[in-house]
């Protein structure tokens, strides 16, 4: 049987099951459902949609899959080179991997030997946030700090190659005063942290952390697998602070396939470049640039360019505002909005308990996790649609 994610299987609610989906909408057998969360965050130009499905069947008509290693083809160099443009600065080594989690991984482990094949072998700690997630692999989980996914690492006691800090310019500074010698890099989800509780933060922290990170010689990771194609309302993150290293997942294929990339800059490329066999980056995952995974994500980024996503993106968060302007309740402790984003954080776990099933009797999916009950909608919603999604959510607290 199957084994489901992030659930007590013994008293687990049992999951919809969704038969057929398009646009934004999900459907089983007797209901149709406003996807709220666009399947965990990636669905951003919704379900069956008829220029990613062709890209994806043609691919299949050719070859699904060859390995990297040793071998290439033209939709991972296509994609590869549409990053190369796409994405700011000299962001323009990509490594491709299968699922976000070990994006992030190749990320770290990139950061570490890099800092290896300068000589720098003291370099091994990362600097991470408070309520970070980063994934559900090991030094993912490492870097993460979120109890309710991370809990078993405690087994191990705490780890001495991660400290973890508020979103806070004093904690920065304190931080690097204290380990930059030992420092190797700071990974962040920038601006939007996402499964620790849509946690949002300015940009100045950000500035600061690039500002300290060049002075103190440490790599700069932007984790956007959550925040990249325009979620936060920038395009990235890394359009406004640029990072070393960024990686991508989620919404890179359109959510069609798992597929990710760490995209490295020229500084940290040239690191790995030379005559030393040594120094090249040992790591290849089998699927790393699948050619179905690399031809959806390559139409995607067209159709994200062509449809101007970025004024759609600005258009929901103004919706959304306009929407939630005033709207309180003592049992709120916070409503948070940015860009596609919109989070009503709750002061006890209980008041969202039956959220999900109130959310479907009104034609929405929605999984609030812990406190926080947030939408994060495919950008091609309506306005129609989106209200139903905000009042079904402001429902909940007035009806009850
Ligand atoms: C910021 C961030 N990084 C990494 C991941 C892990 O991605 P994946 O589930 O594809 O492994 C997630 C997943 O939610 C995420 O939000």
């Amino acid at each position: 049987m199957i084994w489901y994610p992030y659930v007590q299987m013994k008293n687990m609610e049992t999951p919809y099951k969704i038969v057929d989906a398009e646009g934004v909408y999900l459907y089983t057998e007797e209901k149709k459902l406003i996807d709220s969360i666009s399947s965990w965050w990636s669905v951003i130009h919704g379900y069956k949609r008829p220029e990613l499905n062709e890209a994806m069947i043609s691919q299949i008509q050719r070859f699904s899959h060859v390995m990297l290693g040793g071998l290439t083809h033209e939709p991972a160099e296509a994609l590869s080179k549409k990053l190369e443009e796409f994405l700011p600065g000299d962001l323009n080594y990509v490594f491709f991997s299968d699922s976000g989690s070990v994006a992030v991984e190749v990320a770290l482990k990139m950061a570490l030997q890099y800092a290896m094949n300068r000589g720098e072998r003291q370099r091994t700690m990362i600097l991470a946030l408070e309520h970070a997630y980063h994934g559900d692999t090991f030094k993912t989980m490492e870097a993460g700090d979120d109890e309710d996914y991370h809990f078993v690492l405690n087994a191990y006691g705490p780890s001495p190659h991660v400290v973890h800090i508020p979103t806070e310019t004093e904690a920065l500074e304190q931080a690097f005063q204290q380990y930059h010698e030992r420092l190797n890099c700071m990974l962040v989800e920038p601006l939007l942290q996402g499964a620790g509780g849509m946690r949002m933060y300015d940009i100045s922290f950000l500035e600061k952390a690039r500002e300290l990170c060049d002075r103190y010689g440490v790599l700069l990771i932007f984790d956007e697998v959550a925040t990249g194609f325009g979620r936060t309302g920038h395009r990235f993150v890394a359009d406004a602070v640029l990072p070393d290293i960024l990686v991508l997942g989620k919404a890179l294929t359109g959510g069609y396939l798992g597929h990710a990339a760490t995209v490295a800059n020229q500084k940290v490329y040239d690191g790995f470049y030379d005559d030393d066999p040594s120094h090249g980056l040992m790591h290849g995952p089998t699927f790393m640039g699948n050619a179905v995974a690399c031809s959806v994500a390559l139409r995607s980024i067209e159709l994200f360019e062509r449809e101007n996503y970025m004024q759609k993106i600005r258009w929901i968060e103004e919706i959304t505002r306009r929407e939630m302007e005033g709207f309180t309740d003592p049992r709120i402790r916070e409503v948070r909005i940015m860009g596609g984003c919109v989070c009503i954080e709750v002061w006890e776990e209980k008041t969202l308990e039956g959220y999900q099933q109130f959310a479907y009797a009104r034609g929405v999916f929605a999984r609030p996790f812990l406190r926080y009950l947030y939408a994060m909608v495919p950008y091609i919603i309506t306005e129609e649609e989106l209200i139903q999604v905000l009042d079904t959510m402001k429902a909940w607290f007035q009806e009850r």
